[in-house]
């Protein structure tokens, strides 16, 4: 928390200003305003088509930005207000800020051609420079940390859908992201796995600082690791607030409903 001796307030780590954003002719996001704070961990809720991937692959700068400004620490992740207009960030400045984010996939996503520790070595080698012997170092720290530490010359193929994941997960934090997205990564995964991957992901939620941006339908999950839940609808938040309020005491009828079927089908 602030005390009053802070000379001036923490840049949020995530700032979404007058986002808008069309798929050929479709307004998915209109007018959509928030912030995410450093540490925090955040839930994006709502049905399906409500924009939450949209919200992530705008943050990995995977779909252009129609209209408005993203800033990661402060600084204009796509465009940026130069002379009262808005123009596109340079590409090496955009580098820079992804870099410092790591995305989780629900389909893994993992390199085929590659074993596991070629996976997870491969960016910090060649995107943050680290050196071969200190990147495979920090792989087999992260994968004993996923509970996979005999995986490391495996293919992907030989793995099981929630080894991969957990792969997934080390391959993102090898690259020591400040921000950590995370798009459904157990619902690809038969149900009785899904409680290892959402392990590790309560460790790292529990032993790191990371700022965590995540979609799930796990709702237990949901509340446990999150300070807060916003809840979409129709491209707008219409609702934000700590996990106990949203789950047990929604002010909008709209999240009651939601979370009633969400709750029913699981
Ligand atoms: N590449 C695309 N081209 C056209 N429309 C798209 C594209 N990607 C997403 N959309 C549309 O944007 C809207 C928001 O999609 P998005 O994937 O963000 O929803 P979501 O909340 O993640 O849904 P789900 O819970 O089903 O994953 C949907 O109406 C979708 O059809
Ligand atoms: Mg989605």
């Amino acid at each position: 928390m602030p005390t009053p001796t802070d000379a001036k307030p923490a840049m949020p780590v995530i700032e979404f200003r007058d986002v808008e954003k069309q798929f050929d002719t479709k307004t998915v996001l209109k007018e959509l305003n928030f912030t995410i704070e450093r540490g925090e961990r955040v839930t994006l809720i709502g049905p399906s088509g409500s924009g939450k991937t949209t919200i992530l692959r705008l943050v990995m700068t995977l779909e252009g930005l129609t209209d408005g400004y993203i800033y990661i620490d402060g600084a204009p992740l796509v465009y940026e207000q130069r002379d009262g207009k808005r123009v596109p960030v340079s590409k090496r400045q955009q580098k820079l800020l992804t870099t410092r984010i790591g995305m989780v996939f629900q389909q893994f996503n993992l390199f085929p051609n590659m074993t596991v520790l070629e996976n997870i070595i491969e960016a910090p080698i060649h995107v943050l420079g680290i050196n071969k012997r200190d990147a495979i170092d920090r792989a087999h720290q992260l994968l004993e940390k996923v509970g996979l530490p005999d995986k490391t010359d495996a293919h992907p193929t030989a793995l099981s859908g929630g080894q991969q994941q957990r792969v997934a997960i080390a391959r993102a934090l090898a690259m020591d992201p400040e921000i950590l997205l995370l798009d459904e990564v157990t619902s690809a995964l038969d149900p009785e796995v899904v409680v290892d991957v959402l392990q590790v992901l309560r460790d790292v939620a529990a032993t790191t600082d990371v700022t965590m941006l995540i979609v799930t339908h796990e709702m237990s999950f949901a509340r446990d690791v999150s300070h807060r839940v916003m809840m979409l609808d129709g491209g707008k938040i219409i609702e934000s607030a700590d996990p106990e309020t949203i789950f047990t005491n929604p002010a909008k009828e709209r999240t009651k409903k939601f979370l009633a079927a969400v709750l029913r089908d699981a």
